[in-house]
């Protein structure tokens, strides 16, 4: 059985077809790459399946059972984690508490009493290699390491499944190296299916991705191995110009 399954998804706004009727499936522990010119619907489709929004049609199932119509904060403890493609991260509160609230409202939140949410997120923050900031308030950190400090709040969250909205955009080259390596090490020793938003971060998708998901006006247009989907003519249609020479840069 999928860990994730769409059956059909739209999501409407108004006159707009954000998300037009995408079937996909996730694998535990698989890898997949979320590719797509801006407005192609892949911040859409991370919150019809995290749950901010509801589609219009179509079904969504994690671990087999119907969660079309479950609010958010319902399915963060079944294990769907992600990061937002703009931070939010509490200002004022610190790195270390930002993270324990991770923990506090993840797969193991029931469980896990203030004192011991804070003692996992220092082991989280050790991981994604925070530690100096740790006693900081979060609003203090630059924008890479708020990216970071979001990975790690993800993370805390102990997810079957993790969505990572653009976590990695603005970060240097060798640190999306370094960032991918770990992730795919945490995903592997832990069985988390990770799918990542990787649009300008080619080189990403290639190192890091099994599968790639193609979005384009809404729709689901390739969803292969990430070699065939790399060389498949519409994926070149779509990144033509700007995108498709920066892919080619970043190699
Ligand atoms: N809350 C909303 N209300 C109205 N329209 C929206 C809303 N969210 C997204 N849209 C529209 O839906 C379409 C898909 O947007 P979405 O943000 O999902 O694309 P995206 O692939 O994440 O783009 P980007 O690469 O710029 O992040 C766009 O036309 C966008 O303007
Ligand atoms: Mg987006």
């Amino acid at each position: 059985m999928a860990l994730l399954r769409l059956e059909d998804v739209t999501k409407r706004f108004g006159g707009l077809i954000a998300v037009d009727q995408v079937s996909l499936t996730i694998d535990r522990g698989e890898f997949v790459g979320i590719v797509g010119p801006n407005g192609s619907g892949k911040t859409t489709l991370f919150n019809v399946i995290s749950g901010v929004f509801y589609p219009d049609a179509g079904r969504v199932f994690f671990n087999g059972a119907d969660i079309t119509r479950m609010p958010s904060y319902k399915r963060a403890p079944l294990g769907i984690g992600r990061t937002f493609q703009i931070p939010r991260p509490f200002s004022s509160a610190t790195v270390r508490e930002n993270v324990a609230v991770g923990a506090m409202f993840g797969s193991q939140g029931r469980h896990l009493n203030v004192e011991k949410s804070l003692a996992f997120a220092d082991e989280v923050i050790d991981r994604i290699g925070l530690s100096k900031h740790r006693e900081k308030s979060a609003g203090v950190l630059t924008p890479v390491e708020k990216k970071l400090m979001e990975i790690g709040r993800a993370l805390a969250m102990r997810p079957k499944l993790l969505l990572m909205d653009e976590a990695m955009a603005g970060m240097h080259p060798s640190d999306i190296d370094h960032m991918v390596a770990f992730l795919i090490t945490v995903a592997k020793e832990e069985g988390i299916a990770i799918v990542a938003m990787v649009e300008h971060i080619m080189r990403a998708v290639v190192n890091m991705a099994e599968t790639v998901i193609v979005l384009d006006h809404g729709e689901k247009i390739v969803d292969a191995p990430t070699n065939e989907a790399l060389n498949d003519p519409r994926v070149v249609d779509v990144y033509l110009g700007k995108a498709h020479g920066e892919a080619h840069a970043e190699y």
